[in-house]
């Protein structure tokens, strides 16, 4: 399906911005509500065609529930393998505003979702800080300079995004460009705690060992580090709202796996510094903000306390007891279990029902996944929840 609901022949995935614009779904409007904005001198500012997640986020009312995927890009789309393999690897791709571009398109073409998402990487900060990501072929993210030495730590500092993350925010440009003001584009970042767990580590981890040894031996080296993410993410935040962004969300993937003392410590209250410092309007609209902790559901409250406007949720707690602790401050974002949609379609269905009971009536749920969608999902149970949630959630609002 394409955005307008139209549904784009199998097989036909050259660029999805060249589908959107060949069927003039994007353009049809475009004309009447481009004009340029006063403050921005380069952005026109265009009334969104669909405007149901900025809504929901500020729990504003909306005639369904709107939906996007955490990773919806990504490599169960035969589509996006085919891009990945002309970059020649997935950095090349982040690296390539064209095709990053088009990649962030492709499932837009595919389905009815109500936002994109800029495809990039988390890891990008530690790489514009110089510590060398790399990706070895099935082994997932790794730096070639991991934070080893204390006087590495004392030089950190936060890179300006205009130089070393230029190419997000060139894509992010390009990206807005092509939606033409369709759904809206998300931007995002990793959180200072979970970016810190790689430059630590070196790598991805089950326990990130080296870091809670360094958050119990040395917490004034991972404060330091803390501090330098926190500037890092708001600059790099604020860069990607500039250049088009209009929500954004923070990933604090690693999170979960600290003590009730520590995670406050150590992540939310950097997490906090972050949010507070977003830019909160552009282009005349609310730029709202989501925090997503992976194994947060403990600290619901408290995350819902630091000023975001959504909390996302993992697929552990129940949505509708999420709702009755914090759904009077924060909209939700969650929260079916990935593991879902490897299932079938009658699956995906009764958990994707599940879950809009559970939150019930009313205004302030985006429906997503409870983490990133699996490599191995069979494109057409995406297709099934896309439906399922976009029929049946009318009934709840
Ligand atoms: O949601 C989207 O569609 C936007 C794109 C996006 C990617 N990574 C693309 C990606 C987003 C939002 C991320 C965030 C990210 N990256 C997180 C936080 C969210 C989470 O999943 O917890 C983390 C921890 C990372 C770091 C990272 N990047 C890891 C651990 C991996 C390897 C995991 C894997 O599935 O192989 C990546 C690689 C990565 N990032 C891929 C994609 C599409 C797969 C790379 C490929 O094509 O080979």
């Amino acid at each position: 399906m394409c955005a307008c609901g139209r549904r784009i022949p199998d097989g036909n995935f050259a660029t999805a911005a060249l589908i959107f614009r060949r069927r003039g779904c994007f353009n049809a409007s475009l004309r009447n509500h481009m004009r340029e904005s006063p403050r921005s001198g380069t952005l026109p500012v265009m009334k969104l065609q669909n405007d149901t997640f900025i809504r929901a986020l500020l729990r504003e009312a909306t005639p369904y529930t709107p939906t996007w995927l955490m990773r919806q890009a990504g490599r169960y789309l035969p589509e996006y393998n085919q891009t990945r393999a002309r970059a020649g690897n997935f950095l090349a791709l982040c690296q390539n505003p064209n095709l990053a571009t088009e990649v962030t398109l492709q499932p837009l073409a595919r389905y009815q979702l109500d936002a994109a998402i800029v495809f990039s990487d988390i890891l990008t900060i530690p790489d514009a800080m110089g510590l060398g990501l790399y990706f070895a072929e099935g082994e997932g993210p790794k730096f070639e300079r991991p934070l080893r030495e204390e006087w590495e730590i004392r030089d950190l500092s936060a890179p300006d995004p205009a130089v070393h993350l230029r190419y997000v925010l060139d894509t992010v440009r390009q990206c807005r460009q092509a939606l033409a003001g369709s759904v809206p584009l998300i931007g995002f970042s990793g959180s200072p705690f979970t970016l810190a767990c790689y430059m630590i580590e070196g790598r991805g981890s089950s326990d990130f060992a080296s870091v809670k040894k360094m958050l119990y031996r040395r917490p004034d080296l991972l404060h330091k580090i803390l501090a330098v993410n926190a500037t890092a993410v708001t600059d790099y935040l604020n860069a990607q709202i500039e250049a088009g962004a209009q929500a954004v969300m923070i990933f604090d993937t690693w999170g979960g796996m600290l003590s009730h003392g520590a995670f406050h410590e150590f992540s939310l209250a950097y997490t906090k510094q972050i949010v507070d410092r977003l830019t909160r309007q552009r282009e005349g609209l609310r730029v709202p903000s989501i925090v997503f902790t992976k194994g947060g559901g403990g600290w619901l409250e408290s995350i819902a306390a630091i000023g975001c406007d959504a909390v996302g949720l993992d697929w552990t707690v129940d949505i509708g007891a999420a709702r009755a602790r914090v759904g009077d401050r924060v909209a939700l974002q969650g929260n079916l279990d990935p593991a879902v949609l490897l299932a079938s379609p009658q699956a995906v269905q009764k958990e994707a029902l599940a879950i809009l009971k559970s939150f019930g009536r009313g205004s302030g749920h985006v429906f997503n996944l409870g983490h990133g969608i699996s490599q191995h999902t069979p494109p057409e149970h995406v297709s099934a929840l896309i439906e399922t949630v976009r029929g049946s959630s009318v009934a709840y609002h």
